[in-house]
Formats: structure tokens, C-alpha cells, sequence
């Protein structure tokens, strides 16, 4: 893949033209990758954007961050939390949605949601928070990142295509692949609150990055392979709007 952009049809299931956008690097791809929200926002200044955390979309938020763009009438809701850290832990995604996203862009804390994990019926808060969403209006663009077992949000393989916000257990790859954020492995939770994929396909644009070779073999199998709870991301080959935004190393395996 060597175009810096390209249209790529879906290979199976899929009933709509996924765009794919393909950056020299990762600040190249998060720049493509912000043009996209950029665009939505001109369009709608109050944008309800799905707000990814992990590595894949840094480039992303430091270029919208870099754009000088009014970001105040934009709400956000992020896909998912950690279970059992305690409140304010720097990598809860709390923590990690204020420093990343809602400091740098200039949001409104106020229209910025995060599931809340410290309350005592997970349950409730999980519909609650999909209700939350339907009411603001539904997210617009939805950010997503891709695990390297083919979780989107924290969908682990074999989670059901009409899933709901929930508390799921982390796969053990995941958490061994987010080993890195913590000072050691064992720190890592061991369960999420995250948004279920029925609730992420309810956007009405689906813009998922990544970079980095070592998401060529998740990249690869999410738009080509066969679509299966098995490897979640395959799902977005069912959406109807769909932007994937990589580096040359996350397409290497894209013809
Ligand atoms: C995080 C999330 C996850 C990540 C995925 C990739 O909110 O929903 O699906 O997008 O684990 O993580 P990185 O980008 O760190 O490789």
C-alpha cells in the first residue's frame, strides 16, 4: 500500500464502500486522521464525537489539539474504563481521556463521559451510559483503535455483535499487550466497563486508526477477513460509513 490515499471495497459481508486513508508515518496518518473529524466538526460544531484511549489515536488528538480549532461545543464519550483502579490512577481512562483529549482540545468536562466504574450496579450505570448517548443525540464520528487479538473497545473475541455496555473480563493478550502502561503486569485490571459493539456500530461514521506494523495482521484480518465474533473489528465491514486511517507499516498486508 503505497498511495498516500486509496478507496478499498469491502471484501465480505459488507454492504458499503470503506475508505481507507494511508499516511507515510503515524503523525502523517494522525493528521489524515484529524481532517476527517475536521471536517464533521465545520459541519456540525456541536459533534458528538466517541472518544478511543491506547496508543493508535495520540497522533489523532495532537493534531486536532494542533489545529486551533473550537472544540467547546463538542461532547465526547469514551469507549470504555478500567475496573478496580482506584479513582484518579494516571492510566485510568478518566485520567487518560482528561490529559489526552478534553485538556489539549479545550472540551467542556461537562459534555465529556467516561463509564464510571466505581459505582455498585455496574449494570445500571452500563444502560444508563447507552442511554446517555441515544440522548445526546448519538455519537457522530466514533474513534476506534484495534487490539492485536481484534477487540474493538474492550470486545474481546467471541463478544456477541449485539452486545451493550457491560463489564467484560480482559483477554490475557490484552492485558499483556497494556503491560506497558503499568509498572508491572500484574497491575494491569482484569475487567472493563466498555461499550458493547452494538452500541459502537450505532454511530454514524466509524474512524478507526492505527499504526505500526504490529497492527498489519489486526488491520489485515478486520477488513478482509471473514467477519466472526471471533475477531470483532471484522464487524465494521457491516457498517455503512467507515474511515480507516493507517501508517505504510499498519497496511503492509492490505493489496
Ligand atoms: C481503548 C480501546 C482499545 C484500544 C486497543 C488498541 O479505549 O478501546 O480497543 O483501541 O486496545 O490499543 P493501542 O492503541 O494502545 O494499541
Amino acid at each position: 500500500m503505497s498511495g498516500r490515499r486509496g478507496t478499498a471495497g469491502v471484501a465480505d459481508g459488507g454492504s458499503a464502500t470503506l475508505r481507507l486513508l494511508v499516511g507515510q508515518d503515524a503523525d502523517d496518518a494522525g493528521k489524515l486522521a484529524a481532517e476527517v473529524v475536521l471536517g464533521a466538526v465545520r459541519a456540525n460544531p456541536a459533534l458528538v464525537l466517541g472518544l478511543a484511549t491506547g496508543s493508535s489515536p495520540l497522533p489523532l488528538y495532537a493534531a486536532l489539539s494542533a489545529s486551533g480549532v473550537d472544540f467547546s461545543r463538542i461532547s465526547g464519550f469514551a469507549l470504555d474504563e478500567y475496573l478496580d483502579l482506584p479513582d484518579g490512577h494516571p492510566q485510568s481512562y478518566a485520567e487518560v481521556i482528561r490529559t489526552e483529549v478534553t485538556e489539549p482540545l479545550g472540551l467542556d468536562p461537562a459534555r465529556v463521559h467516561v463509564p464510571d466504574p466505581h459505582g455498585r450496579d455496574h449494570a445500571a450505570h452500563a444502560a444508563a451510559y447507552d442511554a446517555a448517548i441515544a440522548a445526546a443525540g448519538g455519537v457522530d464520528v466514533q474513534i476506534l483503535g484495534v487490539g492485536s487479538n481484534g477487540h474493538i473497545g474492550f470486545n474481546e473475541p467471541g463478544s456477541a455483535f449485539g452486545s451493550r455496555t457491560r463489564v467484560v473480563p480482559l483477554a490475557e493478550r490484552t492485558r499483556r499487550d497494556n503491560a506497558r502502561f503499568f509498572a508491572s503486569a500484574e497491575e494491569v485490571p482484569t475487567q472493563c466497563l466498555t461499550q458493547g459493539i452494538a452500541t459502537i456500530l450505532e454511530a454514524r461514521h466509524l474512524l478507526l486508526v492505527a499504526h505500526g506494523g504490529h497492527k498489519a495482521e489486526a488491520v489485515h484480518r478486520a477488513l478482509r477477513g471473514p467477519v466472526t465474533e471471533d475477531f470483532p473489528a471484522s464487524v465494521i465491514q457491516r457498517h455503512p460509513q467507515v474511515t480507516v486511517v493507517l501508517d505504510r507499516s499498519a497496511a503492509s498486508l492490505l493489496a
